[in-house]
C-alpha cells in the first residue's frame, strides 16, 4: 500500500468551490469538452448565442471570439458564485459576455432572441429537464441551433465509480449521491425524446470519448472534493479516514495509473438539433 504524506493542510476548505471549479476542473475536463461541443455546431460572425448553465463560463469564452464584435454572447446560471467567478475570469474578452442570474426552466428572454443555445454538463441538474429543453426551444430564432452535452451513465466514467464508492462508505450516501449526479442513468434515445418532443429537428444524438487525467489519487480526490459541495464534509472527516479513503480510490483505480499519476475515460453524449 502507498503511504501517501499528511495532507492536512491541502484539506482546508480554503476557497469557494466556484473559484475551486474553474482552477481544478475546467483545464483538465470542462475547456477540452467546450471544444469539442462547439466543433458540433457552427457558430458564425454576428451569432446572438447563450450559454445556458454557464458555470465559471468556460463555453461562453471560447465561443465570444467565433461571433466576433458583430455577435453577442450571453451566459445564464442560477448560482451567482459561479458567475461572480465567471466575469473576473473573462476579463476584457472581446465581445463583453453578459452574464446573467436565471433559471434554466424560466429563460428570462423573449422568443427567438437567440441563434445558437448552448449547455454544456447542466441538463442533468435541472429539476425540470423538460422545461429546460422547451424553454431553450422557445428563445431559439427559426432555424436556430442547440448543442448540449450530458455524461454517459456512472458506468462509462472509471475513477468516479471509484470515488463516489469510497465517499458512500467513508463520508456518507449523501456524499455519495453527490459524486454521482453528474452522470445521469439517461441513454442516448431518452436525449433524442428529449429534445424530439420539444419541437426540435435533426436531432443528432453522439457518443464522444474523452479522458481526465490527475496527478495523483490524491490530488483526483482533493481537487474533487474542493470544487464540490463536499469540501465541508470531506475536510472535516479524520485525517486517518480519509487516508483510507483515498487508499480505497488508489486501490480501485490500479490499473489505470502510469507514470504521470491516474487516467480514465470519460463518456459524454453530445447532442445537437435545429428548431
Ligand atoms: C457542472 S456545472 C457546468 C457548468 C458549465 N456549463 C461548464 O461547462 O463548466 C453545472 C451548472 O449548472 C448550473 N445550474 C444548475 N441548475 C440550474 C438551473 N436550474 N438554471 C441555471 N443553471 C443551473 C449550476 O449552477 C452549475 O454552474
Amino acid at each position: 500500500m502507498t503511504e501517501y504524506p499528511s495532507q492536512s493542510a491541502g484539506w482546508q476548505v480554503e476557497q469557494r468551490a466556484s473559484e475551486a471549479y474553474e482552477q481544478y476542473l475546467v483545464p483538465p475536463i470542462l475547456a477540452p469538452w467546450a471544444d469539442r461541443l462547439l466543433e458540433t455546431c457552427e457558430i458564425h460572425e454576428g451569432d446572438r448565442v447563450l450559454d445556458v448553465a454557464c458555470g465559471t463560463g468556460i463555453v461562453a469564452r471560447r465561443i465570444a471570439p467565433r461571433v466576433g464584435p458583430g455577435g453577442s454572447v450571453t451566459g445564464l446560471d442560477i448560482n451567482e458564485g459561479m458567475l461572480d467567478v465567471a466575469a473576473e475570469t473573462a476579463g476584457d474578452v472581446s465581445p463583453p459576455i453578459e452574464w446573467r442570474r436565471g433559471d434554466a426552466t424560466e429563460l428570462p428572454f423573449s422568443e427567438a432572441e437567440f441563434d445558437v443555445v448552448s449547455c454544456q454538463q447542466a441538463l442533468q441538474f435541472f429539476e425540470d429537464p423538460v422545461a429546460a429543453i422547451e424553454e431553450i426551444h422557445r428563445v431559439l430564432a427559426p432555424n436556430g441551433r442547440t448543442a448540449l452535452s450530458v455524461w454517459r451513465p456512472l458506468e462509462y466514467q472509471p475513477a468516479y465509480v471509484a470515488l463516489a464508492d469510497a465517499l458512500e462508505r467513508y463520508v456518507g450516501e449523501d456524499a455519495g449521491d453527490m459524486m454521482r449526479s453528474p452522470f445521469p442513468a439517461w441513454d442516448g434515445a431518452d436525449l433524442r425524446t428529449l429534445l424530439e418532443d420539444a419541437g426540435f429537428d435533426n436531432v443528432s444524438v453522439t457518443i464522444e470519448i474523452g479522458s481526465v487525467r490527475y496527478p495523483s489519487v490524491p490530488e483526483f480526490v482533493r481537487r474533487e472534493a474542493a470544487s464540490s459541495p463536499l469540501a465541508e464534509p470531506i475536510a472535516a472527516i479524520d485525517r486517518t479516514v480519509r487516508e483510507e479513503l483515498i487508499h480505497e480510490v488508489d486501490d480501485a483505480l490500479d490499473a489505470y495509473g502510469d507514470d504521470d499519476g491516474i487516467v480514465s475515460p470519460m463518456e459524454s453524449y453530445v447532442v445537437t438539433a435545429e428548431r
